[in-house]
């Protein structure tokens, strides 16, 4: 009879229903990411900013992908592609005859210094997905100057309701927290559930942050 089943390895944790989140760094970005910042800075000059989740900065309409020129339409491409690799439509009879197919709205956010973007989901949507333009770093500046994507545990605050101070840790001793952080690289391709609460801390860099953000929305079939 083992006393301490935890340190006998009889106890075992099990961490279940995980939220999907993908990365994925776009090789070779740097003539993209020339091309989506002229046209985005085109834009810009002609329309003012969208109010929605930015705290100030400037945010485009939903028609990138109209406006953003072959730069948006590839990028939009590469976002779609990847989140359709990690979907699958379990009532698809025919491997030849999807029901769905994709349709999406992309937009551009610009955050100047101390600008961030407010807690949000993307409601209507399956996935979510943001790239990177620009970090917003000056060259001496620190990686630590550079806003983070918060990503809030869906089922936030319940986890902490008890005792906000006792918290769960796994096998390892690692410890339960209500939100995942991502400090972006510039060409880097993340995206998660749209119903994942989410926000951007206020950017420190001295130049402008530029992303771009893609819904990804599944519509029926007009084969089907
Ligand atoms: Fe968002």
């Amino acid at each position: 009879m083992f006393d301490d089943l935890a340190a006998a390895n009889v106890a075992q944790y099990r961490g279940l229903f995980e939220t999907p989140v993908i990365t994925a760094d776009v090789p070779d970005v740097a003539a993209l990411t020339g091309e989506l910042r002229k046209a985005i800075s085109e834009r810009r000059s002609q329309f003012r900013s969208s109010e929605r989740t930015n705290l100030g900065g400037w945010q485009s309409d939903v028609g990138m992908l109209q406006w953003g020129g072959d730069a948006a339409r590839q990028l939009g491409m590469l976002m779609v592609q990847m989140c359709s690799r990690f979907t699958l439509d379990i009532g698809q009879v025919d491997p030849e005859s999807p029901r769905f197919e994709w349709s999406a709205e992309m937009w551009a956010n610009i955050c100047p210094t101390g600008i961030g973007h407010e807690s949000h989901t993307h409601p209507g949507a399956l996935w979510s997905c943001v790239f990177y333009v620009d970090d917003g770093l000056a060259e001496k500046e620190s990686p630590e100057h550079a806003a983070e994507l918060v990503l809030q545990d869906p089922r936030n605050p319940t986890p902490l309701m008890y005792k906000p101070d006792l918290r769960w840790i796994d096998g390892a001793g690692a410890t339960y927290r209500s939100d995942h952080r991502i400090r972006p690289r510039v060409g880097q391709i993340i995206a998660f559930p749209s119903w994942l609460a989410h926000w951007v801390t206020p950017h420190k860099g001295e130049r402008e942050r530029i992303s771009i953000a893609l819904n990804t929305i599944a519509l029926p079939a007009r084969s089907a």
